[in-house]
């Protein structure tokens, strides 16, 4: 203060004592711990003129929300209350050197068995926006999820001054089923069948009038006329990837997978299971209908061959410019489906919009993408059939048994955790590890695969690398048995999807024209019907991390492996020790 008049010396000094006040937001990581309890238990609910009982946490449907900020750190205390075990995961939440808060049965915990407890511990930070969590053990999540909200501790980055978010709608997407959940993984690996399908598909638990009796159970966000929302989209479903419009209204994507990108505006999105689109809408249609109200949608992206859940679930936009609508008004409302809804087979929509997906990379929120790597990964993605075990009757195609695989490695989840395993001895790397290229080549996603031999090698092979690796993964479909948009997605770490296409990857040519510069950073991504896409990751998070299909079947036939980042020289780039509730198999 040297050379300040008495009046800058003031201010000086003021702003120093402020400091702390001012900056307890925005300047200091918080050390806030948001505590939530989750009780797993049974609920009767009502829809589709049945009534059945689902698997809830706290006997909600969807799940509750849970919100926090940034740099929080977080205890949910999960309480099982019914017979049958589970775990939840934290879907796209980083979990630094906290594995053993991540979820995935078997892989990073052994399940919560009948009246347990297990508290997971862990931290958000470096991350923002819209995420989801969701039971992972069978297919439990298909009742069993909800949102995660991380606020951010600075301001959005694309709020025009002009245009404030007024508030915020909630779009979970889901599906119903006619029969207990819980068996299906059972009987369809012990058949060889098919994956059983879902009768109706629900926006936050809702199906919508397009049912039978479910007019009632119709959601509907409400919207004054000039206003901005920000809208979370979140993709639970099991098995399908969809499509979603608003009637009349435009959408600005600004983030995805809890990551900003460039923004853009669309009539209509695609989404893939576990994925999360946040999305801004302005009220600015003047509805000339006197209920006014439009019409919401969310349709199947259809890419495969198999037997798929052909329906449309459906809510509304109203603006509350109008009073409310009665109960019999509800009933009148239009049941047409949004202009601006892709049809169900529309790969060049899906296409273009999710090719539209740009990373923000700001000086404030730079793109990280590896430049260079390591290491390169390419493996073959695919369903599979296999011979059918002696003595034994096959019911899936030609007498055989559908399978799924990853470089022809089908993954079976080992009988204890495998985070356990590595934590205690050391996972080794070399000649037991994943294999690093595709056992055969053929022409993966040309010709007739059907006459091939498909058979493969069951077991939990694992790609093991050490901290800090930056490794290249190609993802490489196959019509062996179909071609289809496999939703990939990878625990504990994000990554940047530098290149996608249609056909074979061409080791040669086709890293070339990888995007470098601002490619979208996610968590789970579709890779292209009869295509591959290409992901780099900076492996800075030591511990084993599941990679797999985001659908529920392909995940039980095997369409999966796990990504071991060993520990760091630095005690800061270790797996912290388990805790001592994590349950025991
Ligand atoms: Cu959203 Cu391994 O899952």
């Amino acid at each position: 203060m040297i050379n300040m008049d008495p009046r800058q010396q003031f201010l000086a000094l003021l702003l120093v004592l402020l400091l702390p006040v001012l900056c307890f937001q925005p300047c200091y990581a918080s050390s806030v711990t948001r505590r939530f309890r989750f009780n797993l238990e049974w609920k009767k609910v009502n829809r589709l003129c049945t009534t059945k009982r689902l698997l809830t946490v706290n006997g909600q449907f969807p799940g509750p929300t849970i919100t926090v900020n940034e740099g929080d750190d977080v205890e949910i205390k999960v309480t099982n209350r019914v017979a049958n075990n589970t775990t939840i995961h934290w879907h796209g939440i980083k979990q630094k050197r906290t594995g053993w808060a991540d979820g995935p049965a078997y892989v990073t915990q052994c399940p919560i068995g009948r009246g347990q407890s297990y508290t997971y511990k862990f931290t958000v930070a470096e991350q923002r926006g819209t995420l989801l969590w969701h039971a992972h053990y069978s297919w439990q999540r298909a009742s069993v999820y909800g949102a995660f909200i991380i606020n951010p501790r600075l301001p959005y980055p694309f709020i025009a001054p002009n245009r404030p978010i007024h508030a915020e709608i909630p779009i979970i997407f889901g599906e119903l089923w006619d029969k207990e959940v819980d068996d299906f993984e059972a009987t369809m690996l012990a058949t060889g069948a098919g994956a059983a399908i879902s009768v109706a598909y629900t926006i936050n638990g809702l199906p919508g009038p397009l049912y039978p009796c479910s007019a009632k159970d119709t959601y509907t966000a409400t919207v004054e006329y000039g206003k901005t929302y920000m809208i979370r989209v979140i993709n639970a479903a099991l098995g399908d990837e969809l499509f979603f419009s608003i009637a009349k209204h435009t959408l600005t994507v600004v983030e995805v997978d809890a990551v900003y990108t460039k923004p853009f505006t669309t009539t209509a999105i695609m989404i893939a299971p576990g994925q999360t689109t946040t999305l801004l809408l302005t009220a600015d249609q003047l509805p000339s209908d006197p209920t006014a109200t439009f019409v919401m949608a969310a349709t199947p992206y259809v890419t495969s061959i198999f037997p798929f859940d052909n329906s449309t679930t459906m809510g509304y936009l109203k603006y509350n410019t109008t009073g409310t609508i009665s109960k019999d008004r509800t009933r009148d409302l239009s049941v047409k489906l949004p202009e601006n809804l892709p049809k169900m087979e529309d790969t060049k929509f899906a296409t273009t919009f999710t090719n539209r997906i740009k990373s923000l990379a700001s000086s404030q929120y730079p793109c990280n993408v590896p430049k260079t790597i390591d290491r390169r990964v390419i493996t073959t993605i695919s369903l599979n059939l296999q011979d059918c075990p002696q003595n034994k009757t096959c019911t899936g195609y030609d007498g055989k048994m559908f399978m799924a695989s990853m470089n022809n490695q089908s993954f079976l989840r080992p009988s204890t955790s495998i985070l356990e395993t590595h934590y205690r001895t050391g996972l080794g790397t070399g000649s037991s590890g994943f294999p690093e290229r595709p056992l055969n080549k053929f022409d993966y996603t040309g010709g007739n695969a059907s006459t091939m031999n498909t058979n493969m090698e069951f077991g939990s092979r694992v790609i093991v690398v050490p901290y800090g690796t930056k490794i290249e993964i190609v993802l490489q479909g196959t019509n062996l048995l179909a071609p289809e948009n496999h939703p990939i997605h990878i625990h504990g770490h994000n990554f940047y999807v530098v290149g996608t296409g249609f056909g074979n990857f061409d080791e040669s040519r086709d890293p070339k024209g990888y995007n470098l510069v601002d490619p979208p950073e996610r968590n789970t991504v579709g890779v292209p019907m009869g295509g591959w896409a290409a992901i780099r990751i900076e492996a800075d998070n030591p511990g084993v991390w599941f990679v797999h299909c985001h659908f529920e079947p392909h995940t039980s036939w095997g369409l999966a492996t796990g990504f071991v980042v060993q520990d760091g020289p630095l005690p800061s780039q270790r797996l912290l020790p388990p805790p001592k509730d994590l349950p025991a198999c």
